[in-house]
């Protein structure tokens, strides 16, 4: 049997290249789409060195509908996992236009594209920030959303459009219908155990992990821990941390899944990819010093506006529906995630 084509948009970056490396060795093609607008080439060098096999590379914006059109007319591509998009929080207030223009416009073509293709099988990246800020700590799927930042706001859009476009495709008989997963991320960290991938974020990181492990190479002086007066084990923010490559072999589930009984008829599912325990700031930097033996200057600081106290998943639909749950412990993720930043300080530079 001739192998599945995935195409892969936004294959480069952080998520993306681990993606590739675990459909290439579960014996997928993977044809990628980026624009490196957040990622370098350098990536998916190291994707061919781990795998020993070169995915099919495309430099391109989702949002120029020819060359997708092109690269549909090219390749037999089976399903779409849909990772590219702009995602930092703080960015996305400042630069509203480009967050719904890249995230939601992108997606449209995208969709275009598909159904004009007639490819209809999606994977879509989602996340927890999607939901509406609760004093429920533990979000399941039907929990209501509400994001409160335009990045947030996006994936909730991109969320509704997928739901009525496969729901209108209930009713339409005549057309094939879509079959999509939207998988809800919470924080995905860590890299391959090679040491070869990982997360290269430009200029000063915003989010905890790799601020830390940059603290411990001696790039940046000082960890600033935002508050220590939640109502938490220990005051600090709790998080539901996600080994990057956990997360990644649920994408790959969610492609079996979209065959079983239950994506019959057009449907269109969210999933949490989460492991249901949240960790603390202060747990992290704990174990990171156990696993690293290397100290983690920090002091205590205001709380960062938009933060919640606690947010984890309730990760029990999907191990019910995809057959998936996270194998990784947190000692794992600090290990690899140290791994990758010994081997590349400068990332991939
Ligand atoms: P990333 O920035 O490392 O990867 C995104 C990739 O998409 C990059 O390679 C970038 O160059 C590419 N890209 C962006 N816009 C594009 C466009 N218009 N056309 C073509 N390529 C484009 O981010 P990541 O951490 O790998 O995240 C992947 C996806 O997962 C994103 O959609 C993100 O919103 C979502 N997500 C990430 C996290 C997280 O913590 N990393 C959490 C929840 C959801
Ligand atoms: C952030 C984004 C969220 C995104 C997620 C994963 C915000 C408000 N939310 O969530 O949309 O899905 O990243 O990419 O930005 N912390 C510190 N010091 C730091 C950095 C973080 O104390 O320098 C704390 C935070 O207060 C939080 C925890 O560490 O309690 C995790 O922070 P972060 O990695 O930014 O993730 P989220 O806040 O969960």
């Amino acid at each position: 049997m001739s192998k599945q084509t995935i195409l892969v948009t936004g294959g480069a970056g952080y998520i993306g290249s681990h993606a590739c490396v675990e459909l290439l060795q579960a014996g997928f093609k993977v044809v990628i789409v980026d624009n490196f607008s957040n990622s370098k080439v350098e990536s998916l060098v190291r994707v061919e060195k781990i795998t020993g096999q070169t995915p099919t590379l495309y430099q391109a914006d989702i949002r120029d509908k020819q060359a997708l059109s092109d690269i549909f007319a090219q390749e037999s591509i089976h399903a779409v996992i849909h990772f590219a998009g702009l995602k930092a929080v703080g960015e996305s207030r400042q630069q509203p236009f480009n967050y719904y223009h890249n995230n939601v416009y992108g997606t449209l073509v995208l969709l275009e594209v598909m159904n004009e293709a007639n490819v209809k099988r999606l994977i879509f990246s989602s996340s927890a920030t999607v939901y509406s800020e609760s004093t429920c700590n533990q979000y399941a799927e039907d929990f209501p959303l509400g994001a409160i930042n335009p990045y947030g706001r996006s994936k909730e859009m991109i969320e509704h459009i997928l739901r009525d476009i496969s729901k209108a495709d209930t009713v339409n008989k005549s057309v094939s219908p879509w079959k999509i997963v939207l998988l809800r991320y919470f924080n995905p960290i860590g890299a391959h155990e090679s040491g070869m991938i990982g997360e290269d974020p430009n200029g000063i990181p915003n989010n905890l992990l790799p601020y830390v492990s940059q603290v411990a190479i001696g790039k940046l002086e000082q960890l600033s821990v935002w508050g220590n007066d939640y109502p938490t084990i220990d005051g600090t923010g709790v998080r539901d941390y996600i080994h990057v490559v956990d997360l990644v072999k649920g994408h790959i589930k969610a492609i079996s899944a979209l065959e079983n009984q239950q994506f019959a008829a057009g449907n269109c599912k969210a999933y949490n990819l989460g492991t249901g325990t949240g960790y603390s700031v202060l747990e992290i930097i704990n174990t990171f010093e156990k696993v690293t033996g290397r100290p983690v200057n920090y002091k205590i600081a205001p709380r960062r506006a938009g933060d919640l106290a606690e947010c984890f998943a309730n990760p029990a639909l999907a191990l019910a529906e995809l057959d998936w749950s996270a194998e990784k412990n947190l000692d794992d993720m600090l290990i690899d995630a140290w791994r990758w930043q010994t081997n590349n300080p400068q990332g991939y530079q």
